[in-house]
């Protein structure tokens, strides 16, 4: 018994990095997503498993107690979720005991949103079992505020993925706009395994930007007239326009430097086995790629990122925000 409620991961399709220094991107939820199951327990205590990570914690009060795996990284996973739970058990007005268990399909570390995609499981399944009422503006706004606990000031990108679905364009003075794509987009993702920081990431293209202030200013132009020309192929379901758009958004990523070698691979063993386009998707230096391929080439272009040392799996978009499995 107790709830289960789900929500997807994201990719960004075009424009990561370059969105920092104000240009659009675009940015879809796939049909990958994290589930979290919410039981009461009949103690007071708040108990988290990630049957994924290996991890079990539980906290009481102040109190930290690990069950399972290193402490220090079940503190960081699990704080976002505690501060959410607390935040709905204050609105119940009662306190209650609780156990919460994540269990994820998406690759966690790897610029996928998997940490935003937890928050907002988290606070439907514990919201819908304590009958706390919450809008799906507030389940936004309450992972947006967990997710500044893990990754510092965020866009706000994964928390409007995780929450609303479907697919969107993002601008930091404009927020979300969500894109009424009726189209199927059927990618391959490849996690090259290397871990990243985005921190990192935003810091090396920053000294690039500040190095050739005009060379930075145009390759920004570019990076707006590629997402404004592939919303129009998307419009008009030109998968091809959409792919050739990919690669030349992936030069401009190599440009500043934050593709690497395991990216490099991965990509070009998609390309070679027929991808209609290919990129790094997030920050870079490690983490995913994404390749855009017609429906018959999907298994190919997989199996091409495998034999290149990478992890691959098929995903397309899908609508579905966060919503209730089992309840
Ligand atoms: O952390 P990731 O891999 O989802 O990448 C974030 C995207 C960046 O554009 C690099 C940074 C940002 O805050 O938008």
């Amino acid at each position: 018994m107790g709830v289960v409620a789900s929500a997807p991961a994201k990719v960004i399709l075009f424009g990561e990095h370059f969105v920092v220094y104000g240009e659009p991107a675009i940015v879809l939820a796939m049909d990958r997503r994290v589930y979290v199951k919410v039981e009461n327990q009949e103690d007071n205590t708040l108990h988290v498993r990630s049957t994924n990570l290996n991890l079990a914690a539980c906290f009481e009060k102040n109190r930290f107690r690990i069950e399972q795996g290193d402490p220090k990284e079940a503190r960081l996973r699990f704080e976002p979720v505690r501060q959410v739970v607390e935040r709905i058990i204050e609105e119940h007005g009662a306190s209650v005991g609780l156990n919460v268990e994540i269990n994820s399909t998406v690759p966690v570390g790897a610029g996928l949103g998997s940490s935003a995609a937890v928050i907002a499981a988290t606070i439907v399944a514990v919201s819908t079992l304590l009958n706390v009422k919450l809008h799906k503006e507030d389940v936004f706004r309450l992972t947006c505020e967990a997710e500044k606990v893990v990754h510092g000031a965020s866009s706000g990108v994964d928390p409007a993925i995780a929450t609303f679905g479907g697919i969107i364009l993002f601008q930091m003075d404009t927020g979300f706009k969500p894109l009424d794509l009726r189209m199927d987009i059927p990618l391959v993702i490849g996690d090259t395994g290397v871990e990243r920081s985005t921190k990192a990431q935003v810091e090396k293209v920053k000294s690039i930007m500040e190095k050739y202030p005009q060379i930075a200013q145009l390759m920004m132009n570019t990076v707006r007239e590629i997402v404004l020309r592939a919303m129009d192929a998307l419009k008009e379901n030109d998968l091809e326009t959409v792919g050739s758009l990919m690669n030349v958004n992936h030069a401009l990523l190599y440009g500043v430097g934050v593709s690497d070698e395991s990216l490099e691979w991965l990509i070009n063993a998609a390309r070679k086995a027929g991808a209609l386009g290919a990129k790094l998707t997030g920050a870079g230096g490690g983490g995913c790629m994404i390749a855009l391929s017609n429906e018959e080439k999907l298994d190919r272009i997989s199996e091409a990122i495998q034999n290149a040392g990478g992890r691959s799996f098929k995903a397309r978009k899908t609508d579905e925000g966060v919503r209730i499995e089992q309840n």
